[in-house]
This record gives structure tokens, C-alpha cells and sequence, in this order.
């Protein structure tokens, strides 16, 4: 939680209307996109269920080329094949735990050595645990797969991205956001010294995230890659499914009784991914697709800065506004197909 002052000033900066405007627009439909996205390459991670595993397959069916990192070897290439087959599409995968330092840098490292452009990428994968867990690195796991995946890999990204004359960077995020309404424990954001709760777990790593979301969009202004966050609706999905037998009951015969399916996440994502009417856009919270307030604390360029002091140290990188490429020659993004040529299919990444 912040300083006194910051919680002030938070609790001043909320406003009845936001909340409103976000009841109403849990009910909304998404806007839908007819474009397709051909040629394209699409990476997502976390694309073995649930809202990951419905934007592959709906991005796969407008003939984007996928590369989903996934943890699950037998189940990433089952999803592979499956995308392959009913849609004619070239899938590769990267297998990666999320939860663990050195797979995020891995990661990073492989997707910046890709030849062609990343034309959208999608942070999607995610986990709700109601106890806290730590990882091999010290790390709590929901903080580490929620939010410092998405900071470690954009961030070994960021000069592959600014070198691009075009891309997309969705982050799906959540209304959990508002689970951490005073901010968040810089100092400890691994739940060490303060109480866990699967709400205040998942919530901050969400916060952080949005927070993250301010420090990437500074860090690739002038380039025309943009950075937006959504919130993917209450769908029925696999989420939580670490937990015990008393939540996973909770959760079918309470929780999700009102969720409805991942088809609408999908149908958000590929708007946000590929409609016109987002060029440009930069730097936003959508629920689904309408545009939205979020939290005051998600606002807070003090704790950005703060934030991302602290994401380097915790993800073991070095500061990259020391060493950062310059942005693609706005005159040859006039064509932004004329990239690199998309290389041939092959195997596994
Ligand atoms: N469902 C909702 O109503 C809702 C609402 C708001 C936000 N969200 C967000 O939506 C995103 C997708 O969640 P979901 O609801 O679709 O849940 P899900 O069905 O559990 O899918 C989560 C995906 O993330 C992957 N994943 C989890 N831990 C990982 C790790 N350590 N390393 C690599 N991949 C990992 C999972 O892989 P495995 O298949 O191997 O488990 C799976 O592919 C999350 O960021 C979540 O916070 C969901």
C-alpha cells in the first residue's frame, strides 16, 4: 500500500461514474472486426485454454500465423496440430513455465531473434491461487505469471519492437485491478511481510501490470508499436483450477453460474488486435473493447517509476533506457507489410 498522501489522493481520484460505467460495460457484447489478418504473426502465451486457447483459434481462422508459448508440451501441440489442420496456418510454440526467471528470459531472447515482425502480441497467460506459492526464484507465482512475465519479456523485446514499423501489444488484464484499491506494496511485492489473499495476489499483479503498461508505452512513443490493456469479460475458463476441492466448487456452482463463454474474450482480443479503428491507440484500458477509466492507482506515474526500478531487479535486467535501439524510419513504415519476409514453415521454435 502507498504512503498516506498517495492513499488520499487515490480515494479523492475515484469517481462514482467509473464505476458505473464499468457495471454497465461487463454486460456489453464486444465490438466485432471483420478484417482478416493474413500473413500476420500473432504470439500469445498461455494458449492452452480457456481465453488463450479461443483468440489462437479465432485468430487462426482469419489465417494469422501463430506462436503460442505454453507450458504444456503435450497440449501445445496438440493445439498446434489442431490449428494446422482446421485452418491451414503455420503454428509454432515455445515451451516455457512463466513462473520462472530464467524461461521468461529465454523467451525474451527467442522472440527478439525472430526475422519477421511480431505483428500482436498477447499476454495472456495467467494464474488465481488462494494460497500463496513461491517459485524456484523466491518469487510469489500469481506476481510472477500475472505481471513479470509480461515486464521481462517486453522489455528483452523492446528494441525488436521499436526496429518493427508496426505492432500491437495487448495485455490481458482484469477488473481485479480494483482488488488493490490503495496500491501496491513496493516493498514487498512477493507477499513476504504482508497478509495473502488470492484477491490481493491477483489484484496487484494486475495493478502492476497497468502500472508497466505507462513505463512500456513511454519507452516506444515516436515508434508505432502501442500498448493497450483489457479486461477479457467474467468467462468460463480453466482459471483457478490449482485450488482446492472447496473453490473449485464455489467456482462451478456460484462464480461462473453468470460468466459466459471465452468466445467473447477471443472476439475482444481480435478487435483490439486488428481493427483499423485502434491504430494508433496507445496506453488504454478496455473492458473487452469499450474504452474504460481504470483504478486510480493504475495511474500513478510515481509508482510506474518505482515499479519498474523494481521489476528490473526482480527480473535480473538491465535498465533499458540505457541502451535503447532508435524507432523504425517512419518513412518505410508507409508500408508496414514490407518487413522482413515471414521465414519458412518449420518445426517447433
Ligand atoms: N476467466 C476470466 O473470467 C478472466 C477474467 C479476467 C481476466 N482473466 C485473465 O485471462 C487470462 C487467461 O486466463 P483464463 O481465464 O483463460 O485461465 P486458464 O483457462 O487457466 O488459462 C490460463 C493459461 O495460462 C497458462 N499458464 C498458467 N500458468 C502458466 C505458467 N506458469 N507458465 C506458462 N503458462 C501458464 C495455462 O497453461 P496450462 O494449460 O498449462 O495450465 C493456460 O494456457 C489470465 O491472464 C487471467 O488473469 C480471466
Amino acid at each position: 500500500m502507498g504512503t498516506n498522501t498517495q492513499v488520499w489522493q487515490y480515494v479523492k481520484a475515484y469517481q462514482w461514474s467509473d464505476m458505473l460505467a464499468m457495471a454497465r460495460n461487463n454486460k456489453a457484447d464486444p465490438r466485432q472486426c471483420s478484417d482478416g489478418c493474413s500473413d500476420r504473426l500473432v504470439v500469445i502465451t498461455g494458449a492452452t485454454s480457456g481465453i488463450g486457447y479461443a483468440t489462437a483459434r479465432t485468430y487462426a481462422s482469419r489465417g494469422a500465423s501463430l506462436l503460442c508459448i505454453n507450458r504444456n508440451v503435450e497440449k501445445s501441440r496438440e493445439l498446434c496440430d489442431e490449428l494446422t489442420r482446421e485452418f491451414g496456418v503455420r503454428c509454432r510454440d515455445i515451451i516455457a513455465d512463466l513462473s520462472r526467471l530464467d524461461d521468461m528470459h529465454r523467451v525474451g531472447h527467442q522472440l527478439s531473434q525472430l526475422c519477421e515482425p511480431i505483428d500482436i502480441l498477447i499476454h495472456n497467460a495467467g494464474t488465481y491461487l488462494t494460497r500463496r506459492v513461491v517459485t524456484a526464484d523466491g518469487l510469489d507465482t500469481v506476481f510472477a505469471v500475472n505481471y513479470l512475465s509480461s515486464f521481462v519479456i517486453n522489455t528483452l523485446l523492446l528494441d525488436k519492437l521499436r526496429s518493427q514499423s508496426h505492432g500491437r501489444v495487448l495485455l490481458v488484464n482484469s477488473e481485479a485491478h480494483r482488488f488493490a484499491p490503495w496500491g501496491l506494496h513496493l516493498d514487498d511485492l512477493c507477499w513476504e511481510q504482508h497478509r495473502y489473499s488470492g484477491l490481493r495476489s491477483y489484484g496487484s499483479a494486475k495493478l502492476a501490470q497497468l502500472l508497466a503498461m505507462q513505463t512500456f508505452v513511454q519507452l516506444l512513443s515516436g515508434c508505432n508499436v502501442t500498448v493497450n490493456a483489457m479486461h477479457p469479460g467474467a468467462v468460463r475458463t480453466e482459471s483457478g483450477k490449482e485450488n482446492g476441492a472447496l473453490y473449485k466448487w464455489y467456482k462451478n456452482r456460484i462464480l461462473e453460474r453468470n460468466f459466459r463463454s471465452a468466445t467473447i474474450s477471443a472476439d475482444a482480443l481480435y478487435y483490439l488486435g486488428v481493427s483499423a479503428e485502434i491504430e494508433g491507440v496507445s496506453g488504454k484500458f478496455f473492458n473487452l473493447t469499450t474504452l474504460e477509466n481504470p483504478a486510480p492507482p493504475a495511474l500513478d506515474r510515481a509508482a510506474a517509476e518505482k515499479l519498474r526500478e523494481v521489476s528490473l531487479a526482480l527480473g535480473r535486467l538491465d535498465d533499458p533506457l540505457r541502451s535503447s535501439a532508435p524507432c523504425h524510419d517512419r518513412e518505410s513504415a508507409r508500408n508496414p507489410r514490407g518487413d522482413a519476409p515471414i521465414a519458412e514453415p518449420g518445426g517447433s521454435t
